[in-house]
């Protein structure tokens, strides 16, 4: 999607010297800013699975920066958890640290912040290595969670889908069915759900059936709820659910959600267009979290102010479907050509 020659400008990768873990930091850009992108603690097959998922991840965040308006490029970091490991308490803090060392490596071209099996307290033993993180508690001088605002900016995404399928206002009687019951999802869901959204829902952890009992959602399991009958399906679970075998078999009338990366490749998008399925762009869908932290912890902005930013995606992801329907493209295309424009008019 991004121009052939913006490669990924530096990728840092070593074994943890406390935790003895590999740990990869990707920066993909920096010609719009420096870059942003969470960190991630996963368990992977092999180090280098790990390490191609953070070049991966920090090129959608330079995607992510670059739609959403922002001064920032897109990076990412990846600890490389080998199968099956557990991490005690000293451990974990011994691979902050390290996450902390690697961060700082950088000199400020990259700053951190949460994302899949990280969170606020994280945040805050990462900090005490480098400065150049984001959402650290309240408590300690940070921004707190930055899952409320990438939440915020799906459910912007899913009313102007809702509006385009022909649900008036709000999401009473829009039927959805929701991928991944973690921090973010089950925000989405909480709030699809107060709005009257008929709900199927489904997580790899049998534990987070509670979710959907308290609200009254449907629980599935995580492959039948992809293909589930409503009109819009949002993955908030890991990347690559998106396959081309799945297109064929999806009963939903528009894809929007927070995961990031969901095309298993490319092609996948036209392949949708093509079966009549509108996709939000994840990069776009997705990018709350970032709009957010750059409006509260780095312009300093309130909170309203900073959730207007965060809504704003909903206008971007509207102009964008009008777009792509006047050319009769996917918005992928779409996006992509947006991007490019706002890369190419800065010096690389
Ligand atoms: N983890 C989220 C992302 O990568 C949001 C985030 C990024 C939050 C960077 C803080 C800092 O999109």
């Amino acid at each position: 999607m991004l121009p052939n020659d913006v490669t990924h400008e530096e990728l840092v990768v070593r074994r943890g010297r406390r935790s003895g873990i590999t740990i990869a930091v990707a920066v993909h850009s920096t010609a719009l800013g420096s870059a942003l992108g969470g960190c991630r603690i996963w368990h992977y097959p092999t180090w280098s699975d790990g390490v191609a998922d953070a070049l991966r991840l920090s090129e959608a965040m330079t995607a992510k920066a670059a739609i959403a308006g922002l001064a920032h490029g897109g990076g990412k970091t990846v600890a490389v958890l080998p199968p099956r490991t557990v991490l005690d308490g000293a451990r974990r803090r011994a691979l902050l640290l390290d996450v902390g060392d690697a961060v700082e490596s950088l000199d400020g071209r990259y700053a951190t912040g949460p994302d899949v099996g990280t969170g606020p307290a994280d945040m805050a033993v990462v900090g005490e290595r480098t400065g150049r993180v984001f959402c650290r508690p309240t408590d300690a001088g940070g921004g707190g969670d930055s899952s409320p605002a990438t939440a915020e900016g799906v459910l912007a995404a899913l009313e102007v889908l809702a509006g385009r399928l022909g649900v008036p206002r709000g999401f009473a009687g829009l039927r959805v069915a929701v991928a991944g019951l973690g921090h973010v999802g089950t925000l989405v869901v909480r709030g699809l759900a107060a709005a009257g959204a008929q709900l199927v829902v489904a997580d790899v952890n049998p534990a987070r059936r509670v979710v959907a009992d308290e609200l009254g959602a449907i629980w599935t399991d995580p492959d039948a709820v992809l293909t589930a009958d409503v009109d819009v399906l949002v993955p908030a679970a890991l990347g690559g659910q998106l396959t081309a075998e799945l297109v064929g078999r999806l009963r939903c009338r528009a894809v929007a959600g927070p995961a990031n990366n969901q095309l298993a490749t490319e092609p996948v998008a036209d392949l949708l267009h093509a079966a009549g399925i509108v996709w939000a762009p994840d990069y776009l869908v997705s990018a709350g979290g970032i709009v957010g932290v750059a409006a509260r912890e780095i312009d300093g902005l309130g909170p309203q102010e900073a959730q207007d930013r965060v809504r704003s995606i909903g206008v971007t992801l509207d102009m964008l479907l009008d777009e792509a329907a006047e050319r009769d493209e996917s918005p992928h295309h779409t996006a992509g050509r947006m991007i490019r424009e706002r890369m190419s008019a800065v010096s690389v």
